[in-house]
């Protein structure tokens, strides 16, 4: 199986996801530098795949460190951790990939930085394939029979350098024969649900029905849907969770609706340090996204903006958190804390 992030030995094979569906595009890249700006210019999306590209990006740099003098190496690589660090605000998975690599870093000798990050960046790596392997099994048992799923932005293979997360779900649930139709999203400013969701359902034989964000509510209304199931970005201590913007208006239509809103992460995702998502960073991305569509301007020139890529979900909305260690409901600040313990201590 091939992943949209790959360690290669002395380089990272990466999936263009922004090309996609047009372009089917892989990069190799050597610098972490290079790496860093994937993560900014959301070449490479998605809370699980950004935590382990970025740990690649950190192996890159210990690679060029070989070539310092022993004092000059974790420095360097420090300001590599640095760099990575400042691409994107939102997604946990992020700082604790980095957070992790740093431990590595400070516990290795000089001679040994080279080796010791890569074998801690395949094991992050590792992790996040075995988690999502287990959140797709429990996830699908989620999924009643002859199922229409909701889901919005794309939490799948893309998504995740592994199996996906809420699209793994829904794929493994159609694997058991139990999906009828999913429902993706397209997900604006940026196309996550038009471009990249129904591409993967599509390569997976799944039958998808692509919609506007704006026309959850009359789906809700006019046909079944029998549950939602999205990835998340950062998911607090009492269970809120940020994802995606436009997440929080489906699930609160989802509770007016009598339909279980599902979120399905890693514990890589849970960051126990936020009490609750009033704490979580929201990033706040370019005027332009909203002013255009698919790259041409839409817009008259000089309106203010607002181009939040995040909203935060109130864990009252949310039916149940799906993770690697088992499914989780209410009250959340305990089952995230027995699940997630060890989680979480990155990122601010
Ligand atoms: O801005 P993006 O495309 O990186 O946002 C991604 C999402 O919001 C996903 O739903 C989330 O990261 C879960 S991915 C398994």
């Amino acid at each position: 199986m091939t992943y949209s992030v790959e360690w290669r030995g002395d380089r990272v094979r990466m999936l263009d996801q922004s090309k996609l569906p047009q372009e089917e595009r892989y990069d190799e890249l050597t610098e972490s530098d290079d790496v860093a700006a994937a993560i900014r210019d959301m070449r490479v999306r998605g809370a699980p795949a950004i935590g382990v590209a970025a740990a690649y990006g950190v192996a890159l740099a210990a690679l060029h460190a070989d070539r310092l003098g022993p004092s000059l190496r974790a420095p360097h690589i420090e300001m590599a951790i640095a760099t990575l660090a400042q691409t994107r605000p939102t997604a946990v998975n992020l700082f604790a990939a980095l957070e992790r690599m740093r431990a590595v870093l400070r516990q290795s000798s000089p001679a040994d930085l080279s080796r010791a990050l890569t074998e801690e960046a395949l094991r992050i790596h590792r992790e996040e394939i075995d988690a999502s392997a287990a959140i797709s099994t429990y996830g699908a048992s989620l999924i009643p029979p002859n199922a229409t799923v909701l889901t919005h932005c794309n939490a799948g293979m893309i998504a995740t350098a592994a199996h996906g997360t809420a699209l793994g779900a829904i794929v493994e649930a159609h694997r058991q024969g139990k999906v009828t139709r999913v429902i993706a999203t397209e997900t604006r400013p940026l196309l996550q649900g038009a471009r990249l969701t129904i591409w993967e359902l599509v390569n997976a034989g799944v039958p998808a029905t692509l919609i506007t964000d704006s026309m959850v509510c009359h789906v809700m209304q006019t046909m079944h849907v029998d549950c939602v199931i999205v990835g998340a970005d950062r998911i607090a201590a009492n269970g809120d969770v940020a994802n995606k913007i436009g997440t929080c208006g489906i699930a609160m239509l989802a509770r007016a609706h009598h339909i279980p809103f599902y979120v399905a992460a890693p514990t890589s995702t849970v960051d126990l340090s936020v009490r609750t998502g009033a704490g979580i960073t929201i990033e706040q991305r370019s005027p332009d996204e909203v002013t255009s569509f698919a790259g041409r301007r839409v817009a008259t020139a000089g309106p203010d903006v607002l181009n939040p890529a995040f909203d935060v979900t109130p864990h009252r909305c949310v039916a149940a958190i799906v993770t690697e260690r088992g499914i989780i409901t209410a009250p959340y600040i305990r089952g995230l804390k027995e699940c997630a313990g060890h989680a979480g201590e990155g990122g601010k």
